[in-house]
């Protein structure tokens, strides 16, 4: 997958599907199954890293996981997220750090917000960096939310996310996250733009969807949000698994003969 085949889907009007992978054996899982558009998301923070937040990933983080992600990958679009501060400061800091993720592996980054990273995507996009941006409930700034509350709600809001994404495509970004802001906000704007949008909680007519992997996995449930389908219950699973295992040790029933060298 290239950045001009996921904007080709647009056109064909074939769904982009999109998931968050973090580490080797989850991203061959992943493209087992056949999806090919890789996220290395700075959620790996709170799913991979146990912090409330993704405030503190670093750089360093997020090249440890896109060098994992990407040695796995055969035929997938990689995606590594821009942690917070690697793009705030300034366009060259911008420009380096996204160059390291492309010598990391990834194809592209992605950047959260709207007027505020214009210059930075048209620097990136400049120097043949291919920007995702993300815009709605943009995490880094849950703090300026009060938390992790939908977006463009109501007439004046919807407008400015609508103003928001039109300028992030003119900037030069190939395609925009929209998370969490009500579906008809999402489709004005997925019908307004040429670059596809993907959804994450954003309703069913984006061009795309996006999922973090653990949630979709029902690996993670310490925090649902209504956007999150669970298509699997592998920590219902992997408890189990691992409670049978701490009984048949405790009981003298494992390993048995066929365990056991001879
Ligand atoms: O960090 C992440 O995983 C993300 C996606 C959920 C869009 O930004």
């Amino acid at each position: 997958m290239t950045v001009p085949e996921l904007q080709q889907r647009k056109a064909e009007g074939r769904k982009i599907v999109m998931v968050t992978a973090y580490d080797a054996l989850f991203t061959r899982i992943v493209e087992e199954a056949g999806i090919d558009t890789l996220l290395v998301g700075d959620s790996l923070g709170v799913v991979v890293q146990g912090k409330k937040d993704t405030l503190s990933v670093t750089m360093d983080d997020m090249l440890y996981h896109t060098r994992l992600v990407a040695r796995a990958a055969v035929h997938s679009l990689v995606i590594s997220d821009m942690p917070f501060l690697s793009y705030q400061v300034s366009i060259e800091e911008s420009v380096r750090n996204a160059g390291l993720f492309l010598q990391a592996g990834a194809a592209a980054v992605k950047i959260e917000g709207g007027e505020s990273v214009l210059d930075r995507v048209r620097a990136l996009t400049s120097f043949g960096i291919p920007v995702l941006g993300h815009i709605g409930m943009t995490p880094q700034s849950i703090h300026r939310y009060g938390g992790y509350k939908v977006q463009g709600k109501g007439k004046e809001p919807a407008a400015r996310l609508h103003a928001e994404a039109l300028a992030l495509e003119a900037a030069g970004a190939f395609a925009v996250v929209l998370e969490a802001i009500p579906m008809d906000v999402a489709r004005t704007i997925t019908e307004a733009l040429s670059i596809p949008t993907i959804g994450i909680g954003a309703g069913p007519h984006c061009d795309g969807q996006v999922l973090v992997l653990y949630d979709l996995l029902g690996l993670f449930d310490e925090f649902r949000p209504k956007f999150v389908k669970p298509y699997a219950h592998l920590k219902a699973d992997a408890l189990q698994a691992l409670r049978r295992y701490r009984e048949e040790v405790e009981q003298k029933k494992f390993p048995t003969d066929t365990e056991s060298y001879h």
